[in-house]
């Protein structure tokens, strides 16, 4: 189903960072030129990714500081605790990516696939 999210200058400019849609949150965020949207629940433990911080190309759940690439979707293990890294490498990586939605830009305004 797509849905609009709100004009490509509020989106790119990083004015609209949220939006519901059948009472389910979203976030949205721009990074560089790339408009990311996602489901606002962490993959890992449904931490609330509204209130989440950015750091390059990364999101950062407020829960347990795990990082979701913005590009890939993929969890970066990289700098965590051994035992908090092994316990995501056993659930698999895969389980855990951040789905990222498509988006699509018509007429000076930005859709969302969901
Ligand atoms: S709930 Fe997001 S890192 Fe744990």
């Amino acid at each position: 189903m797509k849905v609009l999210v709100g004009s490509e200058f509020d989106v790119r400019n990083n004015f609209i960072t949220e939006f519901s849609h059948e009472g389910k949150p979203y976030v949205v965020y721009c990074y560089k030129r790339t408009i990311c949207v996602f489901a606002a629940k962490c993959p890992h433990a449904q931490g609330d990714l509204r209130r989440a911080d950015y750091e390059d190309e990364y999101v950062v759940c407020p829960s347990h500081g795990l990082r979701f690439s913005l590009k890939t979707g993929e969890v970066d293990v990289n700098d965590i605790k051994d035992d908090f890294r092994n316990n995501i490498i056993a659930r698999g990586i895969d389980s855990m990516r951040l789905k990222l939605l498509p988006v699509e830009i018509e007429d000076g305004s930005v859709y969302v696939e969901i």
